[in-house]
């Protein structure tokens, strides 16, 4: 049975050529500074999917792979299981990572200049996926009131009228809303109002810790013509180093039009670890994930208390991800100003909220996906360099 302590156990990942870990100098300005930072987590995976790649491991040929149906059987269940969705097997395209998906995704369905939606503050890739395809970016802020954050229904629809697309984080990376069913309802019957195509990233899906998520395609069956959904095994068993990840396409001719897009990209056979430790996780880790979510939620809660009698900091309400957004904006610094607060002074990386676009900025996201004593530790310098506040 896996209990907090596995959770607990402090594992080094420095020189594992971790982007977390190691790349701190890069990116955090110094090796010493604790990383709250890329999503990842500093957990063991399942120990059936460690299990199985040293087994696979230790046949010492690596060549190419071909796809296992024991890969579309662990999608289906794993989805029906968990999310009461029934996925068709000839409806899932396996892809390396959601981003990758994503470009494909925008190069497939839309044409150069058009105008795809997004909800910022939102996952930095997003916007790249959009102007590195020669599209354009078409913002539907997010409304935050009172420190809820909430859909701009007006603006999006007067935003969907000029677009082709929507990327939707659901859910929602920084912001760690998971959309409810009203939400989500609305979504969908203006896309199929005006026309849109739908671009649902799920990656945080196994992650809603505080309430239930809802496979928009599942929700949804009359927007099947028009939605492509994306979703991993990677941020729920930790796993994105194996990059292998999936999308459901309901619409076949939408289906092959994807699957020539992503050949184009010259993505053409599975790989080894990737296969395995995806089917493995699906088949076997529902157990590990309802104690990660457990301690997840205990980890929440210690911020939430750390920060409880700390003007300076405002902790949004999260209803999913390992992602806490913090809104440091009473401090009155700029985020060059916590940067240098945070990462040179009390040496611990959160991530800079400005990533996430305009609306980031003031606000700073803590991956939480980390021993307590660690987090504990990191917290405890987040207050060290707010300290200063006051002197
Ligand atoms: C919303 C969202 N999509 C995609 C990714 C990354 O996906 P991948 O590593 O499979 O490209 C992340 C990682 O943080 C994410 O938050």
């Amino acid at each position: 049975m896996i209990t907090g302590d596995f959770f607990d156990q402090v594992i080094d990942r420095v020189n594992t050529n971790s982007v977390k870990w190691d790349m701190r100098e890069q990116f955090l300005g110094g090796a010493d500074v604790l990383p709250l930072w890329v999503a990842d987590m500093d957990f063991r995976s399942p120990p059936a999917v460690t299990a199985a790649l040293i087994e696979r491991a230790q046949h010492p040929i690596y060549g190419y792979a071909a796809r296992p149906e024991r890969m579309f059987k662990a999608i289906q269940h794993w989805n029906q299981t968990r999310h009461n969705w029934e996925i068709p097997q000839e409806q899932i395209v396996i892809n390396p990572g959601v981003v990758f998906a994503l470009n494909v995704a925008v190069r497939a369905f839309t044409q150069a200049g058009d105008g795809i939606v997004v909800q910022p503050p939102v996952y930095a890739p997003f916007y790249g996926a959009i102007t590195e395809n020669g599209r354009t970016i078409i913002e539907n802020r997010l409304l935050e009131v009172d420190g809820h954050y909430q859909i701009d229904f007006a603006d999006l629809e007067a935003k969907l009228a000029q677009a082709k697309m929507l990327v939707l984080c659901s859910p929602h990376n920084p912001v760690g809303r998971v959309w409810n069913t009203d939400e989500l309802n609305r979504i969908a019957d203006l896309c199929l109002q005006y026309n849109v195509i739908v671009v649902s990233d799920e990656i945080h899906c196994d992650l809603a810790l505080f309430t239930e998520f809802t496979p928009l395609g599942r929700l949804r069956p009359d927007l099947a013509d028009q939605l492509i959904t994306l979703a991993a095994p990677s941020k729920t068993f930790n796993l994105p180093g194996l990059t292998t990840s999936y999308g459901v396409i309901a619409n076949e001719e939408h289906r092959q039009r994807y699957e020539a897009e992503k050949g184009r990209s010259g993505y053409h056979v599975g790989t080894v670890f990737g296969d395995i430790g995806l089917a493995v996780a699906y088949e076997s880790g529902a157990e590990w994930l309802d104690a990660l979510h457990d301690y997840l939620r205990e980890n929440y809660r210690l911020i939430e208390q750390t920060f409880a009698d700390n003007p300076l900091v405002r902790l949004t309400p999260l209803e999913g991800t390992y992602l806490a957004w913090l809104d440091f904006r009473a401090t009155g610094w700029s985020e060059e100003e916590l940067t240098e607060r945070f990462r040179t002074h009390a040496k611990v990386g959160p991530e800079k909220g400005g990533l996430y676009g305009e609306a980031g900025l003031g606000f700073w996201r803590v991956n939480f996906a980390t021993p307590r004593s660690l987090l504990a530790e990191g917290l405890r310098r987040m207050q060290v360099a707010l300290e200063e506040h006051r002197t």
